[in-house]
């Protein structure tokens, strides 16, 4: 993707939660304490067991889960206590990627890719699909960066998971992201598609320059892609720092047991 393309993106975000503590309705704490400071820029993997809080913080960031107290801001925004209208302007430079890639099955690969451009299209021109050609020509640019360009007229659901996952990754781009955030993009994909993905979120990171935030439950993904990685356990960080020096000691603090000669092949 060219510097064109993005000339009119905004400057990417950091991220920065202070004392964060997020309680469901239920009681349940999803994030406990949580403090972190994530520059613009930068990638991130957040690791951890099922259940520690990896969902809930992306979804805290995008503004999907009230923080109940602390302070978080994401890029010029301050999320903790936002209005919802304020809160509709940040997601507008957020891209999101799922595990189940949420596309439009029966659409094409074009029309999934220009509901990126949804935010900052005027009412109308949405109702009438008239995309401008800007939109158009960035809906290109994202598909041709994550070589999906040639099925462009296929339905979304004639793909393969991981060509779904890179529709899925150039709508995110059309929208000319801030920040991208994902969560367990490759969770459903065989290991080599897996490589794929993550070597494409860490294209869009280093070269335009995003702040990509990615969940992952695996460690050796991380230690491959995450230049930085965040390990949870129960709502809380229990280890902030490069993954390739996680130690034994981390790992059991990560995920409660220690590594394994099996883990240690993997990594
Ligand atoms: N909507 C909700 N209401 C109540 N509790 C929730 C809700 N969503 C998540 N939780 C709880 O918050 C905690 C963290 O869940 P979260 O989904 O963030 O974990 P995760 O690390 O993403 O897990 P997984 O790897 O299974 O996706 C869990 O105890 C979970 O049961
Ligand atoms: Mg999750």
């Amino acid at each position: 993707m060219g510097a064109s393309a993005s000339a009119a993106a905004p400057t990417p975000w950091s991220i920065t939660l202070d004392d964060v503590t997020v309680r469901y309705p239920n009681g349940t704490v999803g994030l406990k304490n949580v403090s972190l400071d994530i520059p613009s820029g930068s990638m991130v993997a957040v690791v951890g067991l099922s259940g520690s809080g990896k969902s809930t913080l992306i979804r805290t960031i995008n503004g999907l889960v009230p923080v109940t107290s602390g302070t978080l801001d994401v890029g010029e925004h301050r999320v903790s206590g936002a209005s919802t209208r304020q809160l509709r302007r940040l997601r507008g430079d957020i891209g999101m990627v799922f595990q189940g890639f949420n596309l439009a099955g029966r659409a094409s690969v074009l029309q999934n890719v220009l509901v990126g451009r949804l935010a900052h299209t005027s009412l109308w021109r949405t109702l009438l699909g008239a995309y401008s050609e800007s939109d158009r020509q960035l809906a290109y640019r994202a598909l041709e960066s994550v070589g999906i360009l040639p099925k462009l007229y296929a339905r979304a659901s004639e793909l393969s998971g991981g060509q779904q996952q890179r529709v899925a990754i150039a709508r995110a781009l059309t929208q000319q992201p801030a920040i991208v955030l994902a969560d367990e993009p490759v969770a459903s994909l065989d290991p080599p598609t897996a490589h794929g993905v993550m070597a494409d979120l860490r294209r869009i990171n280093h070269d335009l320059g995003i702040t990509v935030l990615v969940n992952l439950h695996l460690l050796d993904l991380a230690r491959e892609y995450g230049v930085r990685m965040i390990g949870m356990r129960a709502g809380e960080v229990v280890y902030d720092g490069p993954a390739a020096s996680a130690s034994d000691a981390d790992f059991e603090s990560i995920y409660g047991r220690s590594i394994s000669p099996e883990d240690r092949l993997r990594a």
